[in-house]
């Protein structure tokens, strides 16, 4: 195999340790392997990364009551910190986080199959998001260091933290999805768990000790272990303030359901979409075709953003089935550090065979495979099949994909995609491709009650991160980007006072003494 020296895989990792209540702690109990599907050999074999502890429903309540412990009632020293306070140590573990690039890239190519710019990308990006918010809690700070008067009440209102937060996170974006949640959550003074996603962890083991030096005990808990086994019980025990998540509906349901206060349990979720490309009869065909390309293929398709079904009018249906298809098998596959690599191998092992369950159900009720390389199969990886027509009754539509397969249909009435997004359990972005305002006008009035995003002869994405990431339905719940993040993880709370003599001493006196961390009307400059 020719793999250039810097990636090939020389030793294993062993993590052997789990972040709670500030301490790197031993684990000496089960452990399991992490493989990759990409081969180091030229005979196909998974390679063999490292391991990671199998901890259980003990080590999982440890973590909650180091979380627990770390809150101490709104008394913990990290939620009355002043914010510059929790900006500095914020501060400092991104300054740490900047000299593992070249590790955390490494392992994101081998444990999820991400090519190298889109990893490079996804840590990039994970760093500018990290002084995005910063920038804007500080800003926030600013903005609320001040008082208010009404109707003889003197208020000084701020965000503060809602407790103890689960983090989840998703395999696909390992680094950036997951800090989307956990810093922002952390910044905010509630104090974390989080469980890493079934791949992609073993990158995040150059990091535990920057989590470790850069906040208090009990701050941050980073736990391994399989969903059931650790989530469950933390859920269960009903001390959990908020769930955040990214990932699918099935899970974040199940975890809900089996924490026993649902009011006192807040959620954030980011979960499954089934985004749709419409393609108008007047639009720009080679522009349309090759967002669509992006749309649906890359990160071969295991975006929550991905294009996964195309409706194309009927007048150009030909034209562009022809284009598109020719455009798919041009696409090369490689392993992620491979020159030009846009396919690159599925971290999944029984993804090829869940996406051939999907052809052949397709096949059977009346589609066809449009493409030469469609459904060409390897053994990390399934080329990506353009499957038509598609109708409503195969699974290819109704499932989230997830991976590369790429249904079209065709519609001559656009009453048929808006009906079928309305009657969809999803809500997330859509794609509309054309020209004429006076047809798109009262599109994008329809669209934008149907999902929360159009993106106008574009794929969908969640970038640029400041604006909002939402959902209807079943696709989200809460916003996120790096302003929304911080009010979705906090909540309103003030002091409140009449405004009479003995009060305004107190006040001026609080004020004047800086004895209070959140009367303060400090400005961070
Ligand atoms: O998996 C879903 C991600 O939020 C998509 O983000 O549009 O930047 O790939 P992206």
């Amino acid at each position: 195999m020719n793999i250039p020296e810097k990636y090939q895989i020389k030793e294993t990792i062993t993590q052997n340790t789990y972040l709670v209540n500030g301490e790197l702690k031993k684990w000496t109990g089960q452990t399991s392997e992490v493989y990759s599907t990409i081969s180091s050999t030229s005979t196909y074999q998974k390679t063999l990364l490292g391991t990671i502890p199998t901890l259980g429903e003990t080590e999982a309540l440890e973590a909650l009551n180091s979380a627990v412990a770390a809150y101490d009632k709104g008394q913990g020293l990290w939620p009355t910190m002043k914010v510059v306070d929790r900006i500095a140590c914020m501060e400092k573990f991104v300054e740490q986080m900047k000299t593992k690039r070249e590790e955390v890239v490494k392992l994101l190519m081998w444990e999820i199959g991400k090519n190298l710019a889109d990893s490079e990308k996804e840590f990039d990006r994970t760093v500018e998001y990290i002084y995005d918010t910063i920038e804007d809690y500080t800003q926030m700070d600013r903005d609320s260091a001040k008082f208010e008067k009404h109707d003889g009440v003197n208020a000084h209102i701020r965000r503060g933290p809602l407790g103890v937060v689960l983090c989840l996170g998703p395999y696909n974006y390992p680094l950036n999805e997951t800090f989307a949640l956990l810093i922002p959550a952390i910044i905010m003074g509630n104090t974390t768990i989080f469980k890493p996603a079934k791949f992609g962890v073993l990158l995040l083991s150059p990091l535990l000790e920057a989590f470790q030096n850069s906040f208090p005990k009990g701050v941050v808990n980073i736990i391994y272990g399989r969903g059931r086994t650790v989530a469950s019980p933390i859920m269960k025990d009903g001390r959990v303030d908020v769930l955040a998540l990214i990932g699918n509906s099935a899970s974040a349901n199940a975890l809900q359901s089996v924490h026993p206060k649902s009011n006192r349990l807040r959620m954030v979720l980011g979960l499954e979409a089934k985004n749709p490309a419409i393609v108008l009869k007047d639009a720009d065909l080679d522009l349309a075709i090759s967002e669509c390309i992006a749309g649906t293929t890359s990160f071969n398709g295991q975006r929550c953003t991905a294009l996964k079904v195309l409706y194309v009018h009927s007048a150009i249906i030909e034209e562009f089935n022809k284009r598109f298809s020719e455009k798919v098998d041009a696409l090369k596959f490689g392993n992620p550090w491979e020159e030009g690599a846009k396919l690159t191998p599925l971290p999944e092992p029984d993804k090829p065979a869940y996406i051939q369950e999907l052809i052949d159900d397709a096949l059977e009720k009346g589609a066809k495979i449009i493409n030469k390389k469609g459904g060409e199969t390897t053994e990390n990886y399934i080329f990506p099949a353009v499957l038509y027509p598609v109708s409503k009754d195969m699974r290819v539509y109704k499932e989230e994909q997830f991976g590369p397969v790429i249904p079209v249909m065709s519609f001559s009435d656009i009453e048929q995609p808006l009906d079928d997004m309305a009657e969809s359990n999803y809500g997330q972005q859509v794609s509309l491709f054309g020209k004429d305002i006076k047809t798109l006008a009262p599109l994008i009035d329809t669209l934008v009650n149907l999902v929360c995003r159009v993106n106008l002869n574009s794929s969908c994405q969640r970038g640029p991160d400041v604006y909002p990431f939402t959902g209807r339905k079943d696709s989200a719940v809460a916003t996120l980007s790096v302003h929304d993040a911080l009010r979705s993880f906090s909540i309103r709370t003030f002091v409140a006072s009449k405004d009479n003599e003995s009060n305004n001493a107190i006040l001026t006196e609080l004020l004047q003494s800086r004895a209070s961390n959140f009367v303060s009307t400090d400005y961070i400059l």
